[in-house]
């Protein structure tokens, strides 16, 4: 636990109490408010968690003002244009970049932790063929506790870091079979000669009558887009994991559970509503209409895929999105489809708008993630899927880390009361 460096004094009712000053690495000091209401009998309200620490971590650190995030340290632009998505896996399980040999060992692992169990195939086919994928991705990874019994005691570090190894591999597996469920086509099984992003790609565009020949360009822009969205610190998703796993509960249920959270439109889903802003907004010519109905407040739209809670600035994965998004659709050659030009009016209308440049909304990475995917085939269902395999490992590294702290306690936020007081129950005959 870091060490105090110097203390606030609080003034209530007359009284001063005393609160230790904690310094970070880097980033803000913080305010030890725990023993707060021990001694001052006040809680903190801080809804959305705006201004509030809810834990101690090494993995990543966000600095919001100057567009900054690091992993381990590592500036993430440095990361997808020098790295994989399995090498950011290892720095982000164990704290150091790989050597080579740790690598192709890490990699080894994983790859031959790919295949599901034969019969959760029946339990896909218990899902409806409209079902979307996330749905069926929270029901299937919180399954696996109940095919991976010899992988959930949490407190064997040697079960753990099995759970982990299982969900990086396997992940990627569960969402392709629930877009070929969907679709349905016949599961592809995974194939250990493809890299972690050149597997997924065959695993879901594979058919058995036809081989699916894995473009370079395509797959490195599917592993950018795994990398960017690999860790992100507290946001909503990895707090629900850490809040799940306060309690003890199994690796695989605390990942379900974050999957379901990841799910919402101001988080992951977010993809998903951006392009199917975009394709709604249709012209070039409707995009006014639609800035006009962002300003509105009373009309509860908001520009999909801009802002953010922490980039006041930009958001650095959105300038790697963006570079990729060039690449792939100028592979592809379809720089002038209508959706795209949609995107890159709108893009250039908000960055100068008065509205969005005041409140500091850039486009995040969601913006262009969509635009790529689509590109690539994928259908709008299947974009928070993506999103949730490449999170999966940020999930598990901080769930990791906070079940190996010594003092690790249940999350239990309290609230400010607003309801009626004490009362007496009246019966039903004189109400
Ligand atoms: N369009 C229009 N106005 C917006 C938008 C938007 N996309 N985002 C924020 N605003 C406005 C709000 O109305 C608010 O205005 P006010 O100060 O006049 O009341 C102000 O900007 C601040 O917005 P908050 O909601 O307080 O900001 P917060 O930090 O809570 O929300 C969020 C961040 C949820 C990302 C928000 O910007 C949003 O809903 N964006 C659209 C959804 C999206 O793209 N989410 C993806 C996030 S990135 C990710 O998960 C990988």
């Amino acid at each position: 636990m870091t060490d105090a460096t110097r203390t606030a004094t609080l003034t209530l009712d007359g009284k001063e109490y005393s609160l230790p000053v904690l310094s970070p690495s880097v980033g803000p000091d913080v305010l030890d408010i725990r023993k707060l209401y021990g001694e001052a009998d006040v809680f903190t309200f801080d809804p959305g968690f705006t201004s509030t620490a809810a834990c101690e971590s090494a993995i990543t650190f966000i600095d919001g003002d100057k567009g900054e995030l690091l992993h381990r340290g590592y500036p993430i632009e440095q990361l997808a244009a020098q790295s994989t998505h399995i090498e950011l896996c290892y720095l982000l399980l164990y704290g150091e970049l790989p050597t080579a040999a740790q690598l192709a060992d890490f990699t080894g692992r994983v790859t031959k932790h790919t295949m599901v169990h034969e019969q959760m195939h029946n339990f896909f086919r218990g899902f409806r063929r409209d079902a979307h994928p996330m749905a069926t991705m929270v029901g299937v990874v919180g399954a696996m506790s109940a095919f991976y019994h010899d992988s959930l005691d949490i407190n064997d570090p040697w079960q753990r870091e099995v759970a982990s190894i299982r969900m990086i591999a396997k992940l990627p597996t569960i969402a392709a079979m629930a877009f070929k469920y969907s679709v349905g086509q016949p599961f592809v099984y995974p194939k250990n000669a493809f890299s972690y992003a050149g597997n997924f790609l065959n695993m879901c565009f594979a058919v058995p009558a036809e081989d699916y020949v894995v473009n370079p360009v395509l797959e490195k822009a599917m592993d950018r887009i795994m990398m960017l969205h690999a860790d992100h610190e507290q946001n909503a998703s990895t707090s629900t994991v850490r809040l799940a796993g306060s309690s003890g509960a199994n690796p695989f249920a605390c990942i379900a559970a974050g999957i379901a959270c990841l799910w919402g439109p101001a988080h992951g889903g977010a993809n998903q509503a951006c392009l199917e802003m975009l394709r709604e907004i249709g012209t070039v010519d409707r995009i006014p209409e639609y800035i006009a109905k962002a300003k509105d407040k009373n009309s509860g739209f908001r520009l999909m895929g801009f802002g953010h809670r922490v980039y006041k600035n930009f958001d650095p994965r959105a300038t790697v999105m963006k570079e990729s998004a060039d690449e792939v659709l100028g592979l592809l050659g379809i720089e002038n489809n209508p959706t795209l030009q949609v995107a890159k009016e709108l893009e250039r209308i908000a960055l100068q708008d008065e509205y969005f440049v005041s409140k500091k909304l850039y486009p995040n990475v969601d913006f262009y993630s969509g635009i790529i995917l689509d590109a690539m085939g994928f259908p709008t269902s299947m974009f928070t899927p993506i999103f949730a395999i490449s999170r999966t490992v940020g999930w598990i590294s901080q769930w990791k880390e906070m079940i190996a702290e010594k003092n690790q306690k249940i999350g239990r936020p309290r609230q400010l009361y607003v309801g009626s007081p004490k009362r007496d129950y009246v019966n039903i005959r004189h109400r």
